[in-house]
């Protein structure tokens, strides 16, 4: 492992109520201010890589069998999810997970609670955020349980990034959204890793937006790691969505699929 490398996953082994394999031996690494995406058709082992990378497998009743993970140093497998956030390594779980009654705002600022800061602070915080997801300044005010789907993945992201990650794990930011707003969110997520130098590991079963915005791919099928490239390289390949990926039907939001240039 570089001192370039944020996160390490090494012949990662994972199974739940120690009989179902999940994971046969995962391996991939994340470089500083990469944009890594996990890729891979339904039950593939997406999910329980990025769990088993906040140590939140335990909660699901699920072990890490064989392997290691390791994030900037730290043994991930020895390190209580919450150390993990102090640490600077945030998730933002499948399905939103938004507090439906609380205001937009006030799911913005739960996310900040664990870093003790002051109101300034997180005042500062919360423009950054406005900045980045302007819908969410117009909904501020709104419980969130009141706003449309992709507002909750904002917030979603937005309460992560409250706590000041250095690597933003997210699952499947794209499900259920329209095209836009899907595209819209990995705009801003692709943003913040251009100009905050944040590293994101995103699992996607949208292929095609995932490999728009990121930098590199690790493919997965049925628990092991099948294919690792550059998303050029792997966007390029025919073969491996009809084989890997479950072929899905969602269409990329790009205007010209063949173009490589479109995430200058
Ligand atoms: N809580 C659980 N208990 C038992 N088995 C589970 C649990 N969660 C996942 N699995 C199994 O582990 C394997 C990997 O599932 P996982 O959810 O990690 O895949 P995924 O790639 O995230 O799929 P999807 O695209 O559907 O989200 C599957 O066989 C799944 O059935
Ligand atoms: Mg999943």
């Amino acid at each position: 492992m570089t001192d370039n490398t944020v996160l390490a996953v090494d012949r990662l082994e994972a199974t739940y109520t120690h009989t179902i394999t999940a994971l046969h031996g995962v391996s991939f690494s994340l470089a500083r201010g990469e944009i890594l995406a996990l890729l891979g058709a339904n039950g593939a082992g997406k999910t329980t890589v990025l769990k088993a990378v906040s140590n939140l497998l335990p909660a699901e009743r699920g072990q890490i069998t064989a392997g290691t993970i390791r994030f900037d140093g730290i043994d991930v497998t020895r390190t209580r999810p919450a150390a993990l956030v102090r640490a600077g390594l945030v998730q933002v779980l499948e399905g939103r997970h938004c507090f439906r009654s609380l205001s937009v705002e006030e799911n913005l600022i739960s996310g900040g609670l664990g870093r003790s800061s002051s109101r300034t602070e997180i005042d500062g915080d919360l423009e950054r955020i406005y900045a980045l997801f302007p819908r969410l300044k117009d909904k501020r005010r709104t419980a969130s349980g009141l706003t449309s789907g992709g507002e909750q993945q904002m917030t979603a992201i937005g309460r992560a990034l409250m706590s000041r990650p250095r690597l933003l794990v997210l699952d499947e930011p794209s499900m259920g959204l329209a095209p836009i707003v899907v595209q819209d969110i990995f705009r801003t997520l692709r943003r913040l890793n251009r100009e905050e130098s944040l590293s994101i590991l995103v699992a996607e079963q949208n292929s095609a937006i995932a490999l728009t915005y990121a930098d590199r791919a690790v493919i997965l099928e049925n628990g092991t790691d099948v294919l690792t490239g550059t998303a050029r390289e792997i966007r390029a390949r025919d073969d491996v969505k009809s084989f890997y990926l479950g072929q899905n039907n969602r269409v990329t939001p790009r205007s010209n699929p063949s173009s490589p240039a479109l995430m200058a």
